[in-house]
This record gives structure tokens, C-alpha cells and sequence, in this order.
């Protein structure tokens, strides 16, 4: 379950889902350590400059679980995991939607098994970038468990 939950929070973290997070505006002029903000700027926080941060991650620049895992094995949650924003308007369905992977990740796990197709490439990992981004399309194996070949 640790690798499981290690899994799941580095998918997100490595593939930035909502990297720009939403826009917000400043309601009073504001300090940001050395930065004056006046009243009615436009923010956009950039989340991906977070879940990528050198200094912060074990692996910044790579998928690895083990960014979540401690040396025990134990799975852990380092500050930077910001998928879903931070502050008073973080998103409101963080709980439903770790749930959800959760509960959908494991389903298919226990059902299909996934592999690389032989005549598929490896996947293109360079995301395609929009207010929610994702993998390129890429091909990829499935068969029930318990089948031999399909
Ligand atoms: C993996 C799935 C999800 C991700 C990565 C995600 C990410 C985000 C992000 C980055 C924001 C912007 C926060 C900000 O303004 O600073 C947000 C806002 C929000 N999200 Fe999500 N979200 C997810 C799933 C969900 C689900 C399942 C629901 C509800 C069923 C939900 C409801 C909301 C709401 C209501 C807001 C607006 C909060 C506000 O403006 O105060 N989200 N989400």
C-alpha cells in the first residue's frame, strides 16, 4: 500500500496536472518577501515550478516513486506536493479525487495487466501543455489477468 500511495502521488507530481492552478487576483496592495504587489494584480501560480524543485525532491526531474517513500519503506508526503494549490482556495475536492485514484488505480490493477505493446515506442514523456495537461498519445498493452496472450 506505501508503494501504491507512493505511486499515485508521483504520477500527479511528475505529471503536473493543473500546472497553472486557477487565477487569482490581489483585494489589497501586498509584500511578498521583496516583491511589492499592488491591489488587483492577476496571479498565476505556477505549481509545476514546485512539484520540480531542485532541493525539495529526492528526484526532482524523474519519475520515481521513491520521491514519497522514506528509507523504512514508509510512504511520506513532502511539502512541495502542491498538486492541488495551497492557501484558504486550495481545491475543495482534494480528499474525493485521492479517493477516487485510489479506488480506480487499484480496481484496474487487480483486473488487467498492463505491458508495452512490441511494436510500441516508448512513451513521449514531454507533457502537452494546457490549463490541464497530459501524456502524448502513446500505445499500450491490456489483457485480463489470467489470460495467457492478447
Ligand atoms: C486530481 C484531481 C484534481 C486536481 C489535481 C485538482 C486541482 C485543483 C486546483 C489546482 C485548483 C485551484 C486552487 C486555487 O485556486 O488555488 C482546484 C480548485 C477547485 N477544485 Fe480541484 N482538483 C481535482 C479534483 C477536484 C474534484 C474531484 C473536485 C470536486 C468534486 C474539485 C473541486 C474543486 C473546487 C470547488 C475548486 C475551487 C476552490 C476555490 O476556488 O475556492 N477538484 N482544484
Amino acid at each position: 500500500m506505501p508503494y501504491v500511495q507512493a505511486v499515485i502521488h508521483e504520477v500527479q507530481s511528475y505529471g503536473s496536472v493543473v500546472p497553472l492552478s486557477a487565477s487569482h487576483a490581489t483585494t489589497q496592495d501586498t509584500q511578498v518577501l521583496c516583491y511589492s504587489i499592488p491591489k488587483g494584480t492577476m496571479i498565476i501560480p505556477n505549481l509545476s515550478s514546485v512539484l520540480y524543485e531542485e532541493g525539495r525532491w529526492k528526484f526532482p526531474h524523474e519519475f520515481n516513486p521513491s520521491n514519497f517513500l522514506n528509507k523504512e519503506g514508509e510512504f511520506v508526503k513532502p511539502e512541495a506536493f502542491v498538486p492541488f494549490s495551497l492557501g484558504p482556495r486550495m481545491c475543495l475536492g482534494e480528499e474525493l479525487a485521492c479517493m477516487e485514484l485510489f479506488l480506480f488505480l487499484v480496481t484496474l490493477l487487480r483486473c488487467f495487466l498492463f505491458h508495452w505493446p512490441q511494436d510500441g515506442a516508448e512513451p513521449n514523456l514531454t507533457p502537452h501543455f494546457g490549463i490541464v495537461q497530459g501524456p502524448k498519445p502513446y500505445r499500450l498493452g491490456v489483457r485480463l489477468r489470467g489470460q495467457q496472450s492478447g
